[in-house]
């Protein structure tokens, strides 16, 4: 068994992930969460908005996951949002062709379906189902299709991201902001994409989570505020020129931003917070990297991209967050479809003097020669420019429509005037710094990189490494005996910690090693046992999941010192310290 078949075994057995709609044989790309998974999932969201939300500020939408046709042909993901297809034409079965020349040509991401389609010939590469011929190549679009209300409705399609849902949003959300730039805005929720052949288990998905981060930016913000936090932080970074060298290069964030290995501070700044995120919950920091997209691997809206890579030991080097440089693509595009104004106004530390040169009609002339169509040729002749004026009375004669006809003016109608006028500010398109988080494979990475195994007194033990902030069972009371005096303290505790707001599982069937071993391999970080000397002293011991040690605590003091432990703020040795060790 690799890694991801003993993740997956445990993971299905255990509660955690299983693939949907299996009572009807399954669906490749679909997976659904147990009662265990669903709760890990949502621990892991929780400290991302700890992160994002609470740490950083930024506040939190929920947006219709159906978008509007307009939508994604303003974003770009009508035309772009492409992956190249090939059938075959026996089995009917579709492949992504680029995957197929995987490892037979250099990166086959980076070519056209047109390359593509030849190099399959050239190749003599068939279907890996059945072995027969394959079609040519065409651009898959992976969005899912839909038609809002009756009939045929209006065109909608399940979101590929997140991000539109703010985008569209943006006029309101800066006017919560009170129009003041920067401001950041998150999304947590499902995206849809109809992946053509889904082959890596939960790592592609046709629907998963993604926790988005919209920061919108002046466009010449480089710089952040906090940048010193990171300065310091030393990561292994493989940018466009170490992927041509072929190896990563460690180094701080201050000197990659010194060097121009990473193009800004604040752009520095988000791939340290993603840093600090991804090992909080606890995946392993010698299986994270942080790698720049190549130029020709970059989404169609994207100027600069890094991705956090974890390593997965089945998959390789997986992408689990993309932090983009967004430009004002978005913005840009939806005030184009839209034609709303998505802009903000930017006042000049002292105002400028602008001079400005306009052409002025003449009412004394107008409105004797046009009576009431007079104010509809004023407004046309005023959009004139100086240049359209000044080639007109080299002709001898002004030529403009108004209300539909042509209407033929002398040049004396309009004069041209200068004069300087004071000018506050302007109104420029906000830029857009976004990290975008795939949760279900962080899930499962830190699925992975948790799982381990060891021996103990010649037995197999399994164990899932997870925080207590995270574990979704923080804690369990287990009487030693399923005898009536240890029973009803047990649950007594149990209902006392619950009543406090703790998650906690009791469970009193079978020996307690047995029991100790079940929690262990769902992660369960702290056990409690209530033995005779409980009923002696008032004391239950502890029992830490990694190191097996065990301490006796007073069970008045529990509630206090459970809040303590599984939040982090103490740890378990300096528990043992505190109290001394003691065992069941
Ligand atoms: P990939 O190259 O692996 O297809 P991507 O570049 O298309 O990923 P993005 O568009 O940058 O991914 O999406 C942001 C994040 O969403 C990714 O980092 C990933 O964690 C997650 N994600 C994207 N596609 C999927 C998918 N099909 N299944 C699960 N997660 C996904
Ligand atoms: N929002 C980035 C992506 O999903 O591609």
């Amino acid at each position: 068994m690799d890694a991801y078949e003993r993740v997956m075994e445990l993971a299905k057995r255990r509660g955690f992930i299983w693939g949907s709609l299996e009572l009807y044989g399954g669906v490749a790309g679909l997976y659904d969460y147990g009662p265990l998974g669903c709760t890990l999932k949502h621990n892991i969201e929780n400290m991302w908005r700890r992160v994002y939300c609470t740490e950083e500020g930024f506040y939190e939408i929920e947006t219709s996951t159906i978008g509007l046709e307009e939508v994604f042909s303003a974003s770009g993901h009508l035309s772009c949002f492409t992956d190249p297809m090939t059938t075959c034409s026996a089995c009917g079965e579709s492949f992504r062709a680029d995957h197929l020349l995987n490892g037979v040509v250099e990166r086959p991401d980076a070519l056209s379906s047109d390359e593509l389609g030849r190099l399959l010939v050239h190749h003599a590469i068939r279907c890996p189902a059945c072995g027969c011929a394959l079609s040519d190549v065409e651009e898959f679009n992976l969005m899912f299709e839909t038609h809002i209300g009756p009939g045929r409705g209006r065109i909608g399609y399940l979101r590929p991201e997140t991000a539109q849902g703010i985008f569209t949003n943006f006029d309101r959300l800066y006017r919560f902001f009170r129009e003041k730039l920067p401001f950041g805005v998150v999304q947590i929720g499902r995206s849809f994409r109809n992946e053509i052949s889904p082959r890596q288990g939960v790592i592609r998905l046709r629907e998963f989570s993604q926790a988005e981060l919209e920061l919108f930016v002046l466009p010449d913000q480089k710089t952040h505020p906090n940048f010193e936090r990171f300065a310091e932080l030393s990561l292994p970074l493989y940018s466009q020129q170490a992927q041509e060298r072929g190896e990563v290069e460690t180094m701080t964030l201050g000197e990659a931003v010194e060097r121009g290995v990473i193009a800004s501070e604040l752009l520095a700044y988000h791939i340290g917070l993603c840093w600090t995120f991804l090992t909080r919950i606890g995946l392993d920091a010698s299986r994270i990297r942080f790698r720049q997209h190549l130029p020709d691997e970059m989404a169609h809206y994207a100027a600069d991209c890094w991705d956090a890579e974890v390593l997965l030991e089945r998959f390789g080097w997986v992408e689990v967050v993309g932090i983009a440089d967004r430009t004002n693509y978005d913005l840009s595009a939806h005030e184009r479809e839209s034609g709303k104004q998505l802009r903000v106004f930017v006042e000049y530390e002292t105002p400028r003097r602008r001079r400005v040169v306009e052409v002025v009609p003449d009412m004394s002339q107008l409105g004797p020669m046009l009576r009431e169509r007079a104010g509809a040729a004023a407004e046309v002749l005023s959009s004139l420019t100086p240049e359209q004026v000044k080639e007109a009375e080299k002709e001898g004669m002004l030529r403009i429509e108004v209300e539909g006809e042509m209407l033929e003016l002398p040049p004396s109608v309009v004069s041209i005037r200068e004069r300087e006028e004071e000018v506050r500010g302007e109104y420029v398109t906000p830029h857009v710094i976004e990290p975008s988080y795939g949760i279900d494979r962080i899930v499962y990475a830190l699925l992975e990189h948790s799982l381990y195994e060891e021996e103990v007194e010649g037995e197999k033990r399994t164990v899932l490494r997870l925080s207590p902030q995270l574990a979704p069972i923080p804690m369990a009371v287990l009487p030693l005996m399923d005898k009536p005096p240890l029973v009803e303290v047990a649950r007594s505790i149990t209902k006392r910690l619950r009543s406090v707001g703790m998650r906690c599982e009791y469970d009193e069937g079978g020996f307690i090693g047995r029991r100790y071993r079940r929690f262990d391999e769902v992660g369960t970080p702290f056990c409690i046992t209530v033995d005779y000397e409980s009923l002696e002293d008032g004391t239950v011991t502890i029992r830490e999941r990694d190191s097996m040690r065990q301490i006796r605590v007073p069970h008045r003091k529990l509630e206090h010192v459970m809040h303590n432990l599984v939040l982090g703020i103490w740890q378990f040795d300096e528990v043992v310290e505190e109290l001394g060790e003691g065992s069941a």
